[in-house]
């Protein structure tokens, strides 16, 4: 069994009076006997603080990207023992943004991803194709590659959650359908079979992540190859975080 895991990425979003009002509204609604495991993934000046704000919860502190030095002279970046030392037991790599905006490719994906497990981070890696992608019907193609590329048999798959986040689907308020985010999870767990083996890719979690909103959440949860979310919009409302996370508990119970 996959205990169902919801992240909620905050992006570049909260002042620290926001983010703790946030996380005050949250540890208010999230509920006892939800099996899920849920992470917060704020902006890297609000991790210490924020460390603070999930103690004595079951919630869980993670970043949005991270380095792949533990130290030296690399002007403005964040080493993974530095995340840790804030607080940290995740780390998301490969972000569509991260890739689209920033340049980050599969070479430094995959070092920024070994020194996150070596550093004792869990890591949560993203994939998914572009519209045309889709359109080229490409999206097998791309997905498989930016696995393959980064994730190999040496790594710890314990440490590992995989996302499954159609570029398309990103911010735009257009989410995959349930059938559509499926087929794309269940081709991801067979090739996680290949490059491990079976028991390992039915023990994998694999979030989705593309505009999951409350009021989509329950669908989307419902598909047996989908083990929960990454949230990004509706993760900055209290409210609606914790309506995804319920209908995660609740499709998964
Ligand atoms: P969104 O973002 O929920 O706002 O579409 C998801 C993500 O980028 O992780």
């Amino acid at each position: 069994m996959r205990t169902p895991f919801v992240a909620g990425n905050w992006k570049m979003h909260k002042t620290l009076a926001e983010a703790r009002t946030l996380m005050a509204g949250l540890r208010q609604r999230m509920k006892p006997d939800w099996e899920v495991t849920v992470a917060v993934c704020p902006p890297f000046p609000l991790l210490l603080p924020m460390s603070r704000e999930i103690e004595g919860t079951p919630i869980r502190l993670g970043a949005q990207n991270v380095y792949c030095q533990p130290e030296g002279a690399f002007t403005g970046e964040v080493s993974p023992p530095m995340l840790v030392d804030a607080g940290c037991s995740y780390v998301i790599i490969g972000h569509s943004e991260r890739r689209q905006h920033f340049g980050e490719e599969h070479d430094l994906l995959a070092r920024k991803v070994t020194a996150a497990m070596e550093a004792g981070l869990e890591v949560i890696y993203c994939v998914g194709e572009t519209l045309a992608d889709r359109e080229a019907d490409r999206t097998q193609d791309v997905v498989a590659r930016q696995l393959e590329a980064v994730i190999t048999a040496e790594l710890d798959a314990s440490k590992l959650t995989l996302a499954y986040e159609p570029v398309w689907a990103i911010g735009t308020g257009r989410t995959a359908t349930p059938g559509q985010a499926q087929e794309v999870h269940a081709f991801i767990r067979g090739r996680i079979g290949s490059i491990y083996d079976g028991a390992t890719a039915e023990s994998m979690v694999i979030q989705y992540g593309g505009s999951v909103k409350p009021n989509n959440a329950a669908e989307l949860m419902a598909c047996p190859d989908v083990d929960g979310a990454l949230v990004g919009g509706a993760c900055l409302v209290a409210e609606d975080f914790a309506a995804i996370i319920g209908a995660a508990a609740r499709a998964k119970a």
